[in-house]
């Protein structure tokens, strides 16, 4: 058996890994070991690829140098909050690699088969939208550049016009190749030009869903860059890549209730929505933190509900520490995460994590929701629109039909946050305004640390 065999080998276990580790990623408890599967899949899928004939291993350790020098200080440098954009970052770059690898590739030998043609031209689309868009959306993540919606008049015609223009140039270099050279420049110029004009008509807030998208479109630029090269391994990881982050964008549309399309082309957030005022009216009642210390030391049964507003106040510590006291206090302590509450996908998980909240407290809304009605007190954490009832109630509310977790059905609802300012989607919440709701005004980590006082004490 000669070294192909066991390399095409290596890449089978490599994959079979891969699949296992992603599914391990799908749950808490298992995720930490599913991202060590993954990884290890990775070694075995590197080794075998250096044992190929033929490489150039000068080139190779000068880039695992670059590369390393980069990802270890990028790594130690990033902050927890910053974690969207360097994914961003990251999705860029496997495009701006995969765009590289196709063009090498028609300068190696331009009049390849018909398959590498198609594969080399997929590798530079792809990988060229995937470059620019992800630039694209970290800029706006990290407010380099502005996070509001660019929208303009022509812009769906514009955009139109790129594609077309695109698919007619590829099909005049796929028909002719070597002599096409001009007209595989210009596909390479105008998938980056695509790249910026697809995503800047989004808004900030939805970027987490660009960036699950582009990470979906990375792995199919590897796809088809492991058809040019003919790596089987870079084919499979690349699919899976693709897959997955098809299917967690599809997650994150359904729990906004909103179509992909809504989300890339509806320039969510470029207006001030139009508040549906309906249920939010009335009287807001607030309450001061020693009234919150009462009702929590009475409570049987407490469920934290974290929003992006956790996230911005860093208060995962505090709640972890308050429901440690609550829980010598005999009270069940819950969790409930909503699969879009904060910024990116897994955001309020990730917290929690690292906080060690035990996994076994953490409730999703599906779990969590049939049990709501039993629940002594539900302490919203800088959440809003995931708990905002008009999603139920206010058929004319932007967030109609998004599924929520119904804070409103518990006996007592308590409310962490600095003022009555909007959350993402801009509108009111009806939730604020019910008679069993309480505000808490301030911010969370303050608020939480002077409650532990009062235990304390
Ligand atoms: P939001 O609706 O954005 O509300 C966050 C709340 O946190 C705000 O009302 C804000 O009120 C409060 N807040 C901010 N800083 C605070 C602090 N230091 N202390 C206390 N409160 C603070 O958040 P959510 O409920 O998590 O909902 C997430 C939204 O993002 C949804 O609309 C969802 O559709 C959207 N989205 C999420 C994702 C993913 S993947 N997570 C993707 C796309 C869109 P104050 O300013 O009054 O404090």
């Amino acid at each position: 058996m000669n070294s192909i065999f066991w390399i095409n080998f290596s890449y089978i276990i490599a994959a079979v890994l891969f699949a296992l580790g992603l599914k391990m990623m799908g749950a808490p408890a298992s995720a930490r070991k599913g991202n060590a599967l993954s990884a290890i899949a990775m070694l075995i899928a590197v080794i075998a690829t250096l044992l190929t004939q033929g490489l150039s291993y000068h080139w190779i350790i000068l880039g695992v140098v670059i590369g390393s020098v980069l990802g270890t200080m990028a790594a130690r440098m990033v902050a927890m909050t910053a974690m969207p954009e360097m994914v961003a970052l990251l999705n860029g770059s496997g495009g701006l690699a995969s765009l590289l690898v196709g063009w090498i590739a028609y300068d190696m030998e331009p009049g390849a088969p018909l398959f590498t043609t198609i594969s080399v031209y997929l590798s530079v689309l792809i990988g060229g939208v995937t470059f620019t868009g992800s630039v694209v959306a970290w800029g706006k993540l990290s407010e380099k550049i502005s996070s509001k919606p660019f929208l303009y008049k022509g812009q769906k015609i514009v955009n139109s016009l790129i594609v077309a223009a695109i698919l007619l140039l590829g099909l005049l270099y796929c028909l002719d190749p070597v002599a096409q050279y001009s007209a595989f420049l210009m596909i390479i110029l105008l998938s980056l030009i695509l790249g910026v004009l697809a995503v800047i008509p989004i808004g900030g807030a939805d970027m987490p869903v660009v960036i699950s998208l582009l990470n979906s479109y990375s792995g199919l630029a590897a796809c088809a860059a492991g058809f040019v090269i003919q790596n089987n391994i870079l084919i499979v990881a690349g699919a899976l890549v693709g897959a997955s982050g098809i299917i967690l964008t599809q997650i994150m549309c359904k729990a906004m209730n909103r179509s992909l399309a809504n989300v890339l082309f509806s320039g969510f957030g470029s207006v001030t929505q139009q508040q549906s005022s309906a249920g939010a009216q009335g009287e807001v009642r607030s309450l001061s933190v020693e009234d919150a210390f009462y009702l929590l030391e009475a409570a049987q049964s407490v469920v934290f509900v974290p929003g992006y507003g956790l996230a911005v106040a860093q208060a995962q510590h505090v709640v972890q520490e308050l429901a440690q006291i609550l829980e010598r206090n005999g009270a069940e302590v819950r969790f409930a995460i909503h699969p879009v509450a904060g910024r990116m996908p897994g955001h309020m998980n990730v917290l929690l994590a690292e906080a060690n909240v035990p996994y076994d407290q953490l409730f999703e809304m599906d779990a969590i929701n049939p049990l709501m009605e039993s629940i002594d007190v539900a302490v919203v954490i800088g959440a809003n629109d995931v708990v905002n009832p008009a999603a139920r109630n206010t058929k004319d509310s932007p967030i109609y039909g998004m599924p929520i977790i119904n804070v409103d059905k518990a006996k007592t609802v308590i409310v962490l946050k600095r003022s009555m300012a909007t959350g993402f989607a801009g509108i009111q919440n009806e939730l604020f305004f019910y008679e069993n709701t309480r505000m808490l005004f301030g911010d969370a980590k303050a608020t939480i640390q002077t409650l532990i006082a009062e235990f304390k004490n």
